[in-house]
């Protein structure tokens, strides 16, 4: 296995419109994330994972972009970003750019021009088709909501948009677009960025013919998963990419891939072959979606740990020696990781640093969400008045106004999964607006900022937030924890994930209590002990205590160098 300054890496994901605003005008920018990369550097990571700030009318948070190569006005100008750049790499920290490249907004020029004509020269760079017997051209569900085609009076044809119909697909088989998006990809690695994020990849091949999906629910549109998820020509294309442009620098990449198996993590990933370094899969993310219910997006069930270990445990088996695994536990998408596979309120902070052991000691490339650092927690706000996601904002418009459900049971599923969990402002300190903004906030800050923030955590020495930075420095100072192999131990444990990680004769044992119970660990036989290190735990250890035998206290995490 190849080392990698990749693979040594811990990402820290910035979601740039709620980590600091600068300019006091309640959205933050920039200037603001200038400001606070010597906390980013306290905290030790190496990598910023940016979220969108290119130019955007904001219909999806700057996910739909109007101009590839010129920054959003409210966060900032290029001169700025120069210098932010300039001031990540002076310490350390390098710098990826998410690349969204499925669609572009509708006010981007291309699209502009694009729905002027059917003869238009940049026609071509989007998907139109006529309609089908007065309606759709097929059957395909937006994954915001209703269909995912919209109508264009002027031409009397349809654009498909996957996700919202102010961002249309782009059509990827026109090897002019490609050919733009390896240029505007180029012009960003020129400027000295570190690498890519690339969103929503594994979309941009759709099956030729755009087929019908199959009808499994009672609903007008359907999911039309097997049509546009990879797709056909998606290696084909990722490896030009890599061709034309990702293989002349020394570069970080990590593809954004829904509805991935590890046979394609391996295509995608793999050391020699693969076009990407790695993935973000989301099997993880579903293990708690109550599929029986009405609506599996929205609504959870109690995390069953076999199945989470099932999943972990095939991604990291099956990529070994091959390709190579990424973990998070949270991103701007998702809730926040302590409310969901934690305890938000009793075990908080107990909770959240046992999830920090999991992640960082996987074998894999580990994210950290901002906030997630502090165990920032999801929001529960009493009005959809409050919310400003449009997927959450579509869910809540379609269940509650057009299906009549009761506005309660709506509200409850937006506090336990709205993308905008992880969207409130960061909370920096205990002033007004957690020290955000000195502005009115773009979004409300969760009220809880006063006893859950940056401020509060760099005082308390046992913090959430230092617990990370042992994590992290365990990372850099073990190359067991960045290469060992990975076996997982009790497979049908129901309270505890176990596994070993092991390099050569480096051999590191980890104890994780997922529950607020007390279960019995018994290790197995086969797992020798002549000595044992205690490298980590999240509570008070004795040292001397026989590990052959252990009643662990809820959410408690161990982690030993076993001889
Ligand atoms: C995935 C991004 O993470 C999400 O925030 C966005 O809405 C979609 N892709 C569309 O770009």
């Amino acid at each position: 296995m190849k080392q990698k300054w990749w693979k040594e890496s811990i990402v820290y994901q910035i979601y740039p419109r709620s980590f600091c605003d600068g300019n006091g005008d309640g959205v933050g920018d920039l200037l603001g994330i200038i400001q606070k990369l010597d906390y980013l550097k306290e905290l030790g990571v190496n990598v910023v994972w940016l979220s969108p700030v290119y130019k955007s009318p904001n219909d999806d948070n700057g996910y739909d972009i109007s101009d590839y190569c010129d920054i959003m006005e409210e966060f900032g100008t290029l001169a700025i970003w120069e210098e932010m750049l300039a001031e990540m790499h002076k310490r350390g920290i390098k710098l990826l750019m998410d690349l969204v490249v499925n669609h572009t907004s509708d006010e981007h020029p291309w699209f502009v021009e694009a729905r002027k004509s059917k003869d238009n020269p940049y026609r071509d760079y989007y998907i139109w088709r006529p309609g089908k017997d007065g309606r759709e051209p097929n059957n395909w569900e937006s994954f915001f909501g209703g269909s995912a085609w919209q109508y264009d009076t002027t031409t009397d044809e349809y654009y498909l948009h996957i996700f919202s119909k102010k961002q249309p697909d782009l059509n990827w088989e026109n090897p002019k677009v490609r050919e733009e998006v390896y240029a505007m990809t180029k012009w960003w690695l020129e400027k000295g960025i570190d690498g890519f994020r690339l969103d929503a990849i594994n979309l941009i091949s759709k099956v030729p013919g755009l087929p019908d999906a199959p009808v499994t629910t009672g609903e007008k549109y359907q999911f039309p998963g097997q049509y546009v998820f990879n797709g056909p020509r998606l290696l084909e294309f990722l490896l030009e990419m890599k061709k034309k442009v990702l293989s002349k620098y020394d570069i970080f990449t990590v593809g954004e891939t829904s509805l991935v198996t590890t046979e394609h993590g391996v295509d995608y990933t793999h050391e020699e072959t693969g076009p990407l370094n790695m993935l973000f899969q989301f099997e993880h993310m579903d293990v708690d979606a109550d599929r029986s219910s009405m609506a599996p997006r929205w609504i959870r069930k109690p995390l069953n740990l076999h199945d989470l270990k099932g999943v972990m445990t095939r991604w990291q088996k099956d990529l070994e020696n091959k390709g190579w695994n990424s973990f998070y536990l949270a991103n701007h998408d998702q809730p926040r990781a302590v409310s969901r596979f934690g305890d938000d309120k009793e075990y908080r902070v107990e909770s959240a640093k046992m999830l920090a052991t999991f992640v960082h000691l996987l074998h894999g490339t580990p994210y950290v969400y901002q906030g997630e650092e502090i165990g920032m927690t999801n929001v529960r706000f009493d009005s959809i008045e409050d919310y400003r996601d449009i997927e959450t904002l579509n869910m809540y418009r379609a269940f509650a106004e057009e299906k009549g459900l009761d506005r309660k049971f709506v509200m409850a599923m937006i506090h336990d999964k709205s993308r905008d969990n992880a969207r409130t402002p960061m909370q920096w300190d205990e002033s007004e607006n957690a020290g955000f903004t000195a502005g009115t906030p773009w979004m409300r800050v969760n009220p809880n900022y006063k006893e859950i923030n940056v401020k509060q955590a760099l005082a308390d020495p046992d913090s959430i937030f230092y617990y990370y930075k042992k994590l992290i420095s365990l990372r850099k100072e073990n190359p067991v924890v960045v290469y060992g192999s990975y076996d997982l131990i009790f497979d049908s444990h129901e309270e505890v994930y176990a596994f070993t990680r092991t390099l050569q004769k480096d051999r590191l044992l980890v104890i994780l209590n997922f529950t607020k119970n007390t279960p019995v660990f018994a290790l197995p036989s086969h797992i020798r002990v002549t000595d044992k290190e205690l490298l980590l735990s999240n509570l008070a250890v004795d040292h001397a205590e026989d590990i052959r035998l252990l009643t662990l206290r809820p959410f408690e995490a161990r982690v030993y160098r076993l001889r």
